[in-house]
């Protein structure tokens, strides 16, 4: 569930209309719902209460300060992996102690930097590598510092919404083999003599195991391996006080795909909660699950191209795959709606094939709705791939027309780029009734700026 509704045929954030933000603002331009935000996040903390997790919002989702300031101020931390989402965290107001630096090629500036936090240094580094750990080690022996470690392990459990979002296989690139796990966690063993390895505290485990997950059952596969682990290491002397167990809930990009995040936390809470009360601690990282819905891309027609030969009709927007990557990358499906349509045209339901109120079983049966044409709808890249709708039965659209892409919250302005020198879109957070400008459209001089003599 989100705060994007029609009223009266005409598509809100929460109390704005569309238009009025794409007047004052232009297009494309990122929209996001303070209420929404605040909505999944909340869901998440209650599903998850009686394991008194940290939560650690996934940065690279939606890595806007302002966003990340008001997640803030509900309570979660933060799930980096670069220096750069390091310094947008802390920007954001997070303390170090609850932001984790995950990420498989951490560079050694990136490490000194999250050791040279203050009051202390990052809550968790979740490691990836022998050479990683080692280079942690340097860096904090240098600095006079202890670095608190998470090994990050893959359980090898295939779940994930796509091939490229899947992390946790055997071909993964991602974490280690339980085996190595076990022979890192030996050669740092507490006895260890190192002074170098005396500051690391291997302190924890975790795993991520992909993006888009519909079903807690990949999480019940993979936490039992992590536990049994973790009492291993606890038998060599480590005190693993942590379990983080990733991101991953899936978002509702059809109406109906995310399940809550209760129907998660019942089956794992389970196996954790004596464990929680015996005092470990648990992290989880979500991204998408908070942030894909509480977002749009508002996107305006700027022609309309009919092929009689072929039948095809092309809607060409102002946003592409530069703007919104994930159509392109993962053939992944966004709802795409007119910002307004006639009363009888208001989706109830978001999919390949909506739902209206007047829909009846039996047209539902059959073919989608009459006023609605098949068409493709595309950005302005020149790239075959550009393409943010497929064969999409769509109400009739004309030339200057706003177009809204929804579930877009996650992954989508942080993957947006450059390319064919397009400047980056706005992005706008809506509260209410109000409306600011969270991030200002890029322009040509900006493009520029970093290629001057
Ligand atoms: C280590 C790690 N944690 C958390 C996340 C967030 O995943 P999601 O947005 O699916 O919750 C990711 C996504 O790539 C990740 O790599």
């Amino acid at each position: 569930m989100d705060h994007f509704t029609y009223r009266h045929g005409t598509l809100h954030a929460e109390g704005v209309p569309l238009a009025d933000i794409a007047a004052a603002v232009g297009t494309p331009t990122y929209v996001y719902s303070t209420a929404t935000l605040t909505r999944h996040a909340t869901l998440l903390q209650d599903a998850f209460a009686p394991l008194r997790p940290l939560i650690c919002f996934a940065v690279k989702s939606c890595p806007n300060i302002h966003i990340l300031r008001h997640l803030v101020s509900l309570g979660l931390g933060m799930d980096v992996v670069s220096a750069g989402e390091l310094t947008r965290a802390l920007a954001a107001g997070c303390e170090p102690a609850n932001i984790v630096f995950a990420g498989v090629g951490k560079a050694r500036a990136e490490i000194d930097l999250a050791l040279s936090t203050r009051p202390a240094p990052v809550g968790q580094f979740n490691v990836e590598s022998a050479q990683e750990l080692e280079a942690i080690a340097a860096s904090a022996s240098a600095l006079g510092v202890t670095a608190r470690v998470a090994l990050r392990v893959n359980p090898m459990v295939a779940a994930g919404g796509h091939v490229h979002i899947q992390t946790a296989t055997p071909t993964s690139k991602f974490g280690l083999s339980i085996d190595q796990a076990r022979a890192l966690a030996r050669a740092y063993s507490p006895n260890h003599a190192d002074h170098t390895a005396g500051h690391v505290r291997i302190a924890g485990l975790h795993m991520h195991l992909g993006s888009s997950i519909v079903t807690p059952q990949p999480y019940l596969l993979a936490i039992p391996r992590l536990l049994a682990l973790a009492d291993e290491l606890a038998d060599m002397g480590h005190t693993i006080d942590t379990l983080d167990l990733g991101g991953g809930f899936g978002a509702d990009y059809n109406t109906g795909d995310a399940p809550a995040p209760t129907a998660f936390a019942h089956a794992i809470i389970p196996l954790l909660q004596a464990r929680v009360n015996a005092g470990l601690k648990v992290v989880i990282e979500p991204g998408r699950f908070i942030a894909a819905n509480a977002g749009i891309l508002l996107t305006r027609v700027l022609y309309v191209k009919h092929d009689q030969g072929t039948g095809r009709t092309f809607i060409v927007c102002d946003a592409g795959m530069n703007t919104l990557l994930r159509p392109a990358l993962y053939d992944a499906f966004h709802f795409l709606w007119p910002a307004r349509v006639p009363p009888e045209l208001v989706p109830l339901t978001r999919g390949h094939t909506p739902t209206f109120a007047s829909t009846t079983a039996q047209s539902l049966a059959h073919a989608p709705h009459p006023q609605l044409t098949t068409v493709d709808v595309v950005g302005p890249i020149c790239e075959s791939a550009d393409v943010l709708a497929k064969a999409r039965p769509l109400p009739p659209i004309a030339q200057g027309d706003l177009l809204s892409l929804f579930a877009a919250g996650a992954y989508g302005m942080s993957m947006a780029s450059r390319y064919n020198s397009h400047p980056l879109p706005a992005e706008v957070l809506v509260n209410d009734r109000a409306f600011t400008t969270i991030r200002r459209r890029e322009t040509l001089d900006d493009l520029l700026a970093h290629e001057r003599d």
